[in-house]
């Protein structure tokens, strides 16, 4: 194909005294040092309401970077006349000339553009350096490069020519009407991609991210525009998700949605869309991404320090709030007291603190109603008499709304912080008896209404054949003897069906091909 072959964007690393963390410290303590004022990008309109919303550091909500501007459903109907009116035209432009422009993008951000949305990212979200920079930096760059391949070869695809005197051939059309992008606020790397990915494929979008997101989502509508996006094609809103809502839902030309959250606002939704469905002029895709209550399970041959730290890592990176994260675990009765050794030398080491200090782990969870819920959860669980906190417990909101990374022991398997999504620092465990492996993995397979991520860790391959098997529904990315987050771009398509979604895999030809109706085409010589 006519398009660069992508590779992954290396990780940096910002080792102390390093070229990259002083010029990553310098934007941080740059966006630290103003208070910005962002307006909703709206046609060829910037957008400022008068109805301004503060935004402060998770990790320190005294602060304040700025201000953005909320608008109401006039701005929504706004939005939808501005991709309306831009359609035509961008539809009918050449594909290469629209990829041209999302690969600028990805080198925008792989170059002169990386810290700025690093310290975005870090601020505004409050993720360690690390954190960010495998999200807002790498995974959203292979994102672009990567989606501009698929989208090559979707092009690319012809069906063969059936005989002398005949043509077929077919066409794919981009989706008769506009489209609207829902993003959530744990990740940079998918605002940047759902309203990117349908707009590759010749669409126009309307983008509401969570307001607990705008900070980092102007970052990537300048990108967007820097990289040369034409006005109207990616039209960026910040109103409340009903209010917005109800608007496009109800609109005839609505024709799908590109969304990711959580299960019970996706819900929501496709019944509102379900509701409506007579109004429109064309069935809308419904893409949705949402919860998970991902598992770990051992079998009594695993390795113990290897699975306590694939749990420290993939529970507490982030502070738990990945839809992949490890929320919940298996542990055969032989190395329970083994890992637990390991998993609180783990948790030991993990300081808590604002992103500001790259030697911080864990930061603040994203607001006070997640910080609420959250400990909730662990409160609950101190009160019962039946369930051990083994590490953490511990929380604070005074400056920034931090949570310990917590260890729940639970003795029964169906205990509440065993079933629900938790979405904070927030792990649980059960330990099975050893000889009971079968029944365990029926455990992890009927526990949950989820079906997002999961592992296994065992060193008997006859066990890695049973979970894979056994557990076939139960997560739509599954690892062997690893963390069940951190997937890669290219390598590892992520998404997950049973209530974690319609698994369409993000960054993936599949979720590409959901933003196309094809046409084909008979022609007789
Ligand atoms: P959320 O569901 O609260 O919000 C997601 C988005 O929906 C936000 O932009 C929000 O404003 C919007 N919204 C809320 N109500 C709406 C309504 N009635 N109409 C229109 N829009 C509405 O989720 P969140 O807290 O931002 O993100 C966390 C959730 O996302 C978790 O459940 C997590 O598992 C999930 N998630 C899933 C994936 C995945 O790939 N499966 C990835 C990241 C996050
Ligand atoms: N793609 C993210 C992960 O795999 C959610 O952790």
């Amino acid at each position: 194909f006519n398009v660069p072959d992508p590779t992954n964007e290396p990780v940096k690393n910002y080792a102390p005294g390093s070229p990259e963390r002083a010029s990553l410290q310098a934007a941080i303590n740059d966006a630290r040092s103003k208070v910005v004022d962002i307006p909703m990008f709206i046609g060829s309109e910037e957008v400022r309401t008068g109805n301004k919303k503060e935004l402060s550091p998770p990790h320190d909500h005294q602060h304040l970077l700025g201000y953005f501007h909320e608008g109401d459903s006039s701005h929504v109907e706004q939005a939808i006349n501005a991709a309306l009116g831009a359609k035509a035209a961008w539809e009918n432009m050449q594909w290469e000339q629209r990829a041209a422009i999302f690969l600028k993008a990805a080198d925008l951000l792989a170059g002169p553009y990386r810290d700025k949305i690093n310290a975005a990212t870090m601020l505004g979200q409050s993720k360690n350096v690390y954190q960010a920079e495998i999200d807002s930096a790498c995974e959203l760059i292979d994102f672009l490069r990567f989606n501009v391949k698929f989208m090559a070869e979707i092009y690319a695809q012809q069906p063969p020519i059936h005989g002398a005197g005949i043509w077929n051939r077919t066409e794919q059309r981009p989706l008769e009407g506009f489209v609207m992008a829902i993003t959530p606020f744990n990740f940079t790397a998918i605002a940047g991609n759902l309203p990117s990915a349908p707009a590759m494929m010749g669409n126009t979008v309307i983008w509401k991210p969570a307001h607990t997101q705008i900070y980092a989502a102007n970052v990537i509508m300048e990108v967007f525009r820097k990289a040369g996006l034409p006005d109207g094609i990616i039209n960026l809103i910040y109103v409340d998700g009903p209010t917005a809502g109800d608007v496009v839902f109800s609109h005839p030309d609505f024709a799908g949605l590109h969304f990711t959250g959580s299960t019970g606002v996706f819900q929501t939704l496709w019944k509102t869309i379900g509701a409506n469905i007579s109004r429109y002029k064309t069935y809308p895709r419904i893409v949705g991404e949402t919860g998970g209550k991902d598992f770990v399970i051992a079998h009594k041959s695993a390795d113990a320090k290897e699975l306590a730290t694939a749990l420290a890592r993939g529970a507490f990176e982030y502070q738990g709030q990945k839809c992949s994260a490890a929320s919940r675990a298996y542990i055969p009765s032989n190395l329970w007291e083994e890992v637990k050794g390991f998993l609180l030398a783990d948790i030991d080491s993990m300081k808590m603190g604002g992103p500001e200090d790259f030697s911080n782990f864990i930061n603040a969870v994203i607001d006070e109603k997640a910080f609420d819920k959250i400990t909730g959860y662990i409160d609950e669980a101190k009160n019962d008499s039946n369930v051990e906190i083994v590490a953490g417990g511990n929380y604070d909101k005074s400056t920034g709304y931090f949570i310990a990374p917590t260890v729940i022991h639970v003795q029964d398997p169906m205990y509440k912080t065993m079933v629900e999504e938790i979405f904070g620092p927030v792990l649980t465990l059960y330990v099975y008896h050893a000889e009971h492996y079968e029944e365990a993995l029926e455990l992890v397979d009927q526990t949950s209404p989820y079906g997002l991520t999961g592992a296994v860790f065992s060193r008997d391959r006859y066990a890695i054949e049973l979970a894979t098997t056994k557990l076939r529904h139960a997560a739509g990315n599954f690892y062997i003897n690893d963390k069940p987050t951190g997937a890669v771009v290219g390598q590892q398509p992520f998404g997950g069906a049973r209530a974690s979604g319609t698994n369409d895999k993000a960054g993936s030809m599949i979720n590409l091909l959901r933003w196309v109706s094809p046409r084909t085409i008979k022609e007789t010589f």
